[in-house]
């Protein structure tokens, strides 16, 4: 991991309790509302997501993923860096019958980028928050990135600032290694430009911020 702090961090800050917590929470009341809005993002203008290969980046328990592929998509890749997260993203796709459909790898996405195969759709759904070099991700997962990528992250407010701030605090004086971040959005917009895609729609999602970015040659191809 690029923080040497953090080299295992994520298993603990995204464990086994949290895990089986979202596990559940998803089986019982579905995706949540960023999810959602991150398929529909990466699906709309088109006929679902038939045919098309995705790449979801901090899957979680796999709930894009798993919409998308319910939405037709062909295949997915998920990139952990929890193992417990990953564990349960593949007890879900194996209960519901996709796991031949899903490849499930444990580490840092920004680490493995280059040996990672381009997908047609990129999801980052609450992710940037928890990595510290938002250009690497996000231009990573951008340069990865065949025709749309979509993301979640919190609004840059002051105020969220102070209050992530305060959970880094909280993480510091017990010796917890992660952190959260609060990365300006301009220069999340820039990190995916730089690597060709067009910012196509940006808005809000419950306390989310959704910023949904494209590959120009489809918009000049739209009829
Ligand atoms: C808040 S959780 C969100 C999980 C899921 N996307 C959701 O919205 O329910 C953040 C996830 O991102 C993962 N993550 C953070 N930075 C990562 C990186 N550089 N590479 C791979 N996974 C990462 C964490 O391990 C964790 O599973």
């Amino acid at each position: 991991m690029p923080e040497p702090a953090c080299s295992s961090c994520y298993d603990n800050a995204f464990d086994h309790r949290l895990a089986d917590r979202e596990l559940r929470r998803l089986r019982e009341h579905g995706p949540g509302r960023a999810s959602l809005a991150i398929a529909d993002a990466l699906t709309s203008g088109r006929r679902g997501a038939e045919g098309l290969s995705v790449l979801d980046i901090g899957g979680g328990v796999g709930a894009v993923h798993e919409l998308l592929l319910e939405r037709g998509a062909a295949r997915a890749v998920d990139i952990d860096a929890s193992r417990p997260y990953l564990e349960a993203a593949r007890s879900e796709a194996a209960r519901r019958g996709v796991a031949d459909r899903v490849r499930f790898i444990n580490g840092d996405f920004t680490a493995i980028a280059p040996e990672v195969e381009p997908a047609d759709l990129v999801a980052l759904d609450r992710v940037v928050c928890c990595f510290g070099d938002v250009d690497a991700l996000v231009g990573r997962a951008a340069a990865r990135t065949r025709r749309r990528l979509a993301l979640t992250i919190p609004p840059d407010w002051r105020l969220v600032r102070a209050m992530i701030g305060l959970g880094n605090a909280w993480y510091r004086l017990t010796r917890n290694p992660y952190r959260a971040y609060v990365h300006r959005h301009e220069r999340v917009v820039a990190a995916a430009r730089r690597e060709g895609l067009v910012l196509i729609d940006r808005r809000s999602v419950g306390a989310w911020r959704l910023f949904v970015f494209e590959r120009p040659i489809l918009i000049a191809d739209r009829p």
